[in-house]
């Protein structure tokens, strides 16, 4: 029996990753209950057959992925699909009047033409990407908490934003000169298995991949953009793989305009981030360690040589992704932000 005021949740892609991360959190939720899991999977799994932590904490066997279905069965639906399937659903699950957290990229980049340049496919659903919302909620909070449809940000776009925007908005950096150098647990690559991913290619292994190259880094200019005054931002994005399950560290390397000293740069990361519950300023450098399985974002800043570096450290799967998704969907339906996350 639903209590009143629940949001009932539908995750759609249920046997993903990030399905497995939302289903942990959600699960600890107290206004929120799990009311449908889809999957294309023909036979339909329980959701114990696939992620075994989850007996005895949720009894529930997947069904098809069929938006008209869930009509009057869950108020938002998590998508943990891969790119280029979420557009496809986004307008029947409105229809159907639940309101959508997608957590590939359909809904980031608001330029049909760069998604097309991006993910080589043409956008089918215009008028939702116009209107979707970028959910970051330290940066775009008012924005979420009225729309319908909440593109749950990238991964590596999550830390780099967050380490860079403030700067940017007060004017203190070069626009033209940010380079982001990350590195990621493979996780990120998500759970369908690629020879690349194998356990003996990555043990042991430390290494760099597309360079200057990678889809996040016109998600992460396209962001700092909007804080750019005139013209667009250029951001240099060089990420890496590194042997860990889980976690992304991303060091950002910015010029400042003017000469600057350590104190204005965590002056303003502490005005900037005042009142949000999951950004953490360090003194120290963060660790992955220190954010694993938590929505925490922690940051430190430094100043050497003439630039600034700004250092940030999530989870992937949870403020990368499901965690975010989860913070998100607290604005949307009225909860405090930090519910069924701290
Ligand atoms: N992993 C991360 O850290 C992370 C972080 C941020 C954002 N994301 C984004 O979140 C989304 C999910 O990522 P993930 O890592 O959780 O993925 P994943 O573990 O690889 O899972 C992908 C899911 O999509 C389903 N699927 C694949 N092709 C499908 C199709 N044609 N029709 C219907 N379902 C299909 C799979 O179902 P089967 O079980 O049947 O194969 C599986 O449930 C992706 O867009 C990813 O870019 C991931």
């Amino acid at each position: 029996m639903l209590q009143q005021n629940t949001v009932r949740v539908a995750i759609i892609g249920a046997t993903a990753y990030t399905s497995r991360e939302a289903i942990r959190l959600l699960l600890n939720h107290p206004r929120v209950q799990i009311t449908a899991l889809c999957s294309r999977r023909d036979p339909q799994p329980a959701i114990e057959d696939i992620f075994p932590e989850f007996a005895g904490r949720l009894t529930m066997t997947c069904e098809p992925i069929n938006p008209s279905a869930l009509k009057g069965r869950a108020d938002v639906a998590l998508l943990c699909l891969p790119n280029g399937l979420a557009m496809g659903l986004v307008p029947d699950l409105l229809a159907a009047g639940l309101r959508v957290i997608d957590f590939s990229a359909d809904y980031r980049l608001k330029e049909p033409a760069d998604y097309a340049q991006w993910y080589n496919k043409q956008h089918t659903d215009l008028a939702n990407l116009e209107s979707a919302a970028y959910g970051l909620p330290e940066l775009f909070r008012q924005k979420i908490r009225d729309a319908r449809v909440v593109a749950n940000p990238g991964c590596y776009p999550t830390a780099a934003s967050l380490g860079i925007v403030p700067l940017l908005r007060q004017h203190l950096i070069d626009p033209h000169e940010i380079i982001v150098n990350a590195a990621s647990g493979i996780s990120g690559a998500g759970r369908e298995p690629k020879p690349e991913h194998h356990f003996p290619e990555r043990h042991e292994n430390f290494e760099a991949y597309k360079i200057g190259d990678h889809r996040h880094q016109i998600e992460i200019e396209r962001t700092c953009d909007g804080h750019v005054p005139r013209g667009k931002s250029q951001v240099l994005f060089v990420p890496h793989l590194i042997p860990m399950e889980r976690g992304i560290l991303c060091t950002m390397y910015l010029k400042p305009l003017q000469p600057i000293s350590l104190e204005h740069v965590q002056q303003v990361f502490a005005e900037a981030y005042a009142n949000d519950p999951f950004i953490r300023l360090r003194r120290y450098p963060p660790r992955t360690a220190e954010v694993a399985r938590t929505n925490f974002c922690d940051l430190t800043a430094r100043v050497a040589k003439g630039r600034i570096i700004v250092l940030a450290a999530i989870d992937n799967m949870v403020k990368g992704a499901a965690g975010q998704a989860v913070q998100n969907l607290n604005l949307m339906f009225g909860l405090d932000e930090r519910t069924g996350l701290m």
